[in-house]
């Protein structure tokens, strides 16, 4: 196979959302704008605009912009616990976009005024009672997030290799697999666990163009697959974060609050790591380079079918 615009794979999430290939990349706040989601898009993957930096007016912008710089399709994320703006839906459905994945709270909370003004929706969810409520809710499909990927989490985690096939078996609508995916080896398990499609975060941060600053994306290139720590284990919110001073001390404290990450933008963008929490998910112990975008999912689906064509090969002709 050459080249990777050799190689399409058609499933319900590529058909659902538009885009030529099954990779979404994660929405974070700050890093999820324009300069990262259109490269995505560009590169025939669906780029996501965050919403949980809460700053709105920005966010406007940032969808503005994408619709200067890519023709691709793109979405945006609902991270409901981080933005409680009554008008989320309004603004959402009145920035054009037609996919939105929800995530962090409840998922009957949102879908049906969202279905309603046509927009695809997926909910991101961490555990099979999670999944059953969202498809209840009458979601599109989900986001089914193991628990070694970075970000926010449900301190009883669950890793995908066990999370995914469960949901898998339990509900009809398509999966996008997220967590611990950076390469198309990790694509492929991800189908072979069931899922349509899959979202890359830790990957993306360190991308070319994610506006993260290079001691981050440097960071994320040394670590090693331990290299994470879980806060707040038996509190809340849980999260998975890279191992620094700063958060090894936390994880032996009962409770880490929300102030702890007071100073990220001086972390996000001025590269000092000390400053505030850096989330990051354990296939950071996978990924050796920054990488442009369009290289990262380029080579993601070359790997993707030769993995998989290597299997098949495995079977008796
Ligand atoms: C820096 C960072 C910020 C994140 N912020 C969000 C967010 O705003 N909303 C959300 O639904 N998920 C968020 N996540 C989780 C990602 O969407 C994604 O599911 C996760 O990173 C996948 O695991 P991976 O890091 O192994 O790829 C964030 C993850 C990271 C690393």
């Amino acid at each position: 196979m050459s080249a990777s615009n050799d190689v399409t794979v058609r499933t319900r999430v590529t058909d659902l959302l538009g885009c030529r290939h099954p990779i979404v990349q994660a929405p974070m706040g700050w890093i999820a704008r324009a300069q990262l989601a259109s490269a995505v898009s560009n590169a025939g993957g669906m780029g996501i605009i965050e919403t949980s930096s809460g700053e709105l007016d920005a966010v406007k912008d940032e969808i503005r912009k994408m619709r200067d710089l890519t023709d691709g399709v793109f979405g945006v994320n609902i991270a409901q616990a981080f933005v409680r703006d009554p008008h989320i839906v309004d603004f959402v459905v009145g920035q054009g976009v037609r996919f939105v994945t929800t995530s962090a709270g409840d998922p009957p909370k949102y879908t049906a005024q969202l279905k309603a003004a046509g927009l695809t929706v997926f909910h991101v969810v961490p555990t099979l009672a999670g999944a059953l409520k969202a498809v209840e809710a009458g979601v599109d499909g989900l986001v089914v997030e193991g628990g070694e990927g970075g970000g926010f989490k449900n301190p009883r985690d669950v890793a995908s290799m066990v999370l995914l096939p469960l949901v898998a078996s339990k509900v009809g609508v398509p999966i996008i697999a997220a967590g611990g995916i950076c390469d198309g080896r990790s694509m492929a398990a991800a189908f072979a666990l069931g899922a349509e499609g899959v979202q890359m975060g830790t990957r993306m941060v360190s991308a070319a163009e994610s506006p993260v600053h290079d001691n981050w994306k440097d960071a994320i290139v040394g670590a090693a697959e331990t290299d994470t720590v879980f806060l707040n284990r038996f509190s809340k919110p849980g999260l998975r974060a890279l191992r620094t001073e700063r958060t090894t001390r936390l994880e032996h404290e009962d409770h880490v609050p929300m102030t702890e990450f007071g100073k990220a933008l001086d972390l996000y963008f001025g590269g000092d790591m000390e400053a505030a929490i850096a989330l990051v998910g354990q296939v950071t112990g996978r990924i050796e380079s920054v990488e442009p975008v369009a290289k990262v999912i380029d080579d993601t689906m070359r790997e993707f079918a030769s993995v998989v064509g290597g299997l098949h090969r495995l079977l008796p002709a």
